[in-house]
């Protein structure tokens, strides 16, 4: 242990005299030559003689680290790394060198951190839930610091005293289902306003209307969330086809932001050294999003937390009631402001992304399909009927739409990985040692698309998930076996199920039900291409829509 964190520390100020800026010019002159030259020669004999000791240690007591590409000298896979940011991605290299070394498990040294890819199930299974306690942690990076003001909120704290308090908040107060069963009718009314505003785009002409998808979809979610914590669908005017105004979509735009750079392999993540010096851009957006979103939060959360501090408000009428009313043993409010503030922003950026980018990849796969469109409106006909809207009661019964959502979190998810879960201590997974401090990530594409797992990983068939209701079971859109990826499981598991599942069925649904989609004539298949370092379509979806109920059901109180 001793000699790893003396290790550690060389290895550390080495790395700041090779990468920071300021310490290279000394190295530039021929005088400093000389001391360059013992120092790396120094550095070299520290590492070799830390490998032979760790050798030692590996041969005498503990497994080997799991297959990696062959690091270089003292700074690892770093230029790798780099390397492959500029031609492809990291997620492109990890996944090529694992393919390339018949792997299901990996490793990688980037700066001290050991990162940990994995792509089967059962060696998943070791780590969340055999092993859940001691990979129970998160990392500090600079966009989760950024947004959670210091690593105050649930999904982005690291294991400890502060993620116990917010994560109970959340399970017991946020997303209990009491609280889900109270915020039922603002569901019901941003699914009615779905309904509204794509009907406004197609309803006047025979033909239908243009309608982009990306748009409905993710300005469905946030609206969901923002009635279920603000009590109100928009932050200025919104439009009067119920569509979203300037400042919704730039809310939403800044949410995708800050989304592309979460855990998007930062190198300052894994040099900290290097933080302030910004050198991908990636701080000055991600300050960016977070201000713009602050911009229309903020004024709300001040204002509601004087309305409860001065006894105006005594009953919770939203999220944002419940998170302010909240008191500690004493009586003394529970969460800070800016606890409030922060816990805010990470549930609009947890509930926004998954369920607009499964629509969307769904939705493209099913143009191509026309059959699949169809088997989806036959059962809507056969349970819901043509003369009312899909209804939460409906959702039991909806098993082939759920089975369309639950094949685009298998082939499409919203990231490559999952958020990386960090282990508290050194441990044995799969026969590999795992040193304490590693970054575990589950391919989220690795396991959705495991040759072992799936037959035919890359075609889009929903049929593959009703083989679970062909026992009499329902299907749901969490899967905690991680044969694919969406809720994942455990002490950092998603606490969103309940509502993520409702919002994502609830969309799929009333856009399936309601309307006929079909591709627009001007073009013959729809491209499936990924964008260039997203997860996003390369291009919006852009699909026509055909009211296919009778005129009286689309005829809303407002
Ligand atoms: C379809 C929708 C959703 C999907 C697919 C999803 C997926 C996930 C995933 C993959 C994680 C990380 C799990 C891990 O690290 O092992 C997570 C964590 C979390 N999600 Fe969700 N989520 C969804 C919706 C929501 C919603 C609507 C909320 C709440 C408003 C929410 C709240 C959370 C929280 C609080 C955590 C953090 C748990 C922790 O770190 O302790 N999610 N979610």
């Amino acid at each position: 242990m001793g000699i790893n964190l003396w290790m550690a520390q060389l290895h550390f100020h080495f790395a700041m005299e090779i990468y920071h800026p300021m310490s290279i010019a000394p190295f530039t002159t021929m005088q400093s030559f000389p001391t360059f030259f013992v120092f790396i020669t120094f550095a070299c004999l520290c590492y070799l003689f830390k490998s032979q000791w760790q050798g030692k240690v590996h041969k005498g007591r503990k497994p080997w680290l799991p297959p990696g590409p062959k690091p270089w000298p003292i700074v690892g896979h770093l230029p790798q790394f780099i390397i492959s940011k500029k031609t492809t991605s990291v997620s492109h290299w990890i996944h090529s060198f694992m393919k390339e070394m018949n792997t299901e498990i990996g490793c990688i040294r980037l700066g001290n951190v050991h990162v940990i890819p994995v792509t089967c199930p059962e060696i998943g299974l070791e780590f969340l839930k055999k092993q859940d306690s001691v990979f129970a942690s998160r990392p500090l990076t600079m966009a989760t610091d950024v947004l959670s003001k210091g690593h105050l909120t649930t999904i982005f704290s690291p294991f400890g005293d502060q993620w116990k308090k917010m994560k109970r908040v959340m399970v017991s107060e946020v997303l209990s289902p009491a609280r889900h069963r109270l915020l039922y009718e603002k569901r019901v009314e941003e699914a009615d306003n779905l309904v509204r505003y794509v009907h406004n785009q197609c309803k006047d002409s025979d033909e239908g209307g243009l309608v982009n998808l990306r748009v409905v979809a993710q300005h469905y979610c946030s609206n969901v969330t923002r009635k279920l914590i603000f009590n109100r669908r928009y932050f200025g005017e919104g439009k009067p086809d119920g569509g979203p105004g300037f400042e919704e979509e730039e809310y939403v735009e800044a949410i995708f932001a800050f989304i592309v750079h979460l855990y998007s392999f930062c190198v300052s993540d894994y040099l900290p050294f290097l933080r302030g010096l910004d050198l991908e851009g990636h701080e000055k957006i991600v300050e960016e999003a977070i201000r713009v979103m602050e911009k229309y939060q903020d004024p709300i959360i001040e204002d509601r937390v004087q309305q409860w501090r001065n006894g105006k408000k005594l009953e919770p009428q939203d999220l944002l009631d419940v998170l302010v009313s909240l008191t500690d043993d004493h009586g003394a409010p529970l969460l800070s402001t800016n606890e409030i503030k922060a816990q805010i922003s990470e549930i609009n950026v947890a509930a926004v992304d998954n369920p607009s980018n499964a629509l969307e990849w769904a939705f493209a796969e099913m143009l191509n399909k026309p059959e699949t469109l169809q088997k989806a409106m036959n059962e809507l006909d056969n349970v819901v009927g043509r003369d009312r809207l899909v209804q939460e009661s409906d959702f039991p019964k909806l098993n082939y739409v759920k089975a369309c959502a639950r094949e685009a979190f298998r082939l499409h998810p919203i990231s490559p990985f999952n958020p990386p879960h960090v282990s508290v201590s050194d441990t044995t997974v799969a026969g590999y040692f795992i040193p304490k401090g590693s970054h575990v990530i589950l391919s989220r594409f690795g396991l959705g698309r495991n040759p072992k797992v799936w037959d035919e990983p890359s075609e889009f068939k929903p049929e593959r998930h009703l083989r679970d209701c062909n026992e009499g079971k329902e299907v749901v859109l969490a899967k905690p076996e991680l044969r694919l990826f969406t809720f994942s499981r455990g002490r950092r598991g998603c606490s969103g199920v309940v509502l993520g599942s409702s919002m994502t069925t609830m969309m799929f649904a009333r856009l399936l039900h309601s309307f006929e989609w079909s591709i627009p004539a001007s073009q013959g298949t729809i491209d499936l291409s990924q964008g260039k370092g997203v997860p996003f379509l390369a291009k919006p979806l852009l699909a026509v829509a055909k009211p296919r109920l009778p005129p009286n059901v689309y005829s809303f109180p407002w």
